[in-house]
């Protein structure tokens, strides 16, 4: 058995439990480092390659450092459908960073992502662990200025 990151992943178990741990990983660390991608294919024996394929194949993982909040704008159809671009064009003037982008300061990092399950309140967003819907403009300048 191998260690990532303080937990102990059983061999043969650790490929059915990568999402699980690289989302542990990332609550830790912030992020998914080289190093943590590293270690983390060494204990589930997996290839770096693999391990990295599916660490930048789901939006809520990220191997970049994030801002202090995560404002994660949903892209998927029903709340494109509610004009979610135009929540996506109000964040980006109230924050000045486009998605993929953290703020100089480092309070916010801007991510668009897939469904969130709020689609009844689309448009929405997911800022850290909380969901906004129903969103306007002004509400999400609001929202956002909560946060700061
Ligand atoms: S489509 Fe946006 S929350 Fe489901």
């Amino acid at each position: 058995m191998s260690k990532i990151q303080g937990r102990t992943a059983a061999p043969g178990k650790g490929k059915e439990n990568l999402l699980r741990l690289l989302e542990e990983a990332q609550s830790k660390s912030g992020y998914l480092s080289e190093e943590v991608i590293t270690e983390l294919a060494r204990s589930v024996a997996m290839s770096v390659s693999d391990v990295y394929g599916v660490a930048t194949f789901y939006s809520f993982l990220s191997t970049k450092p994030l801002g202090r909040n995560v404002v994660r704008i949903c892209r998927s159809l029903p709340c494109h459908l509610k004009d979610s671009g135009m929540i996506i064009k109000s964040i980006e003037d109230e924050l000045g960073i486009k998605p993929g982008e953290t703020t100089p300061d480092g309070k916010f990092s801007l991510e668009l992502t897939n469904c969130i399950g709020a689609c009844d309140e689309a448009p929405a967003v997911l800022i850290n662990n909380d969901v906004h819907g129903n969103l306007t403009p002004k509400k999400i300048i609001a929202i956002l200025k909560s946060y700061k």
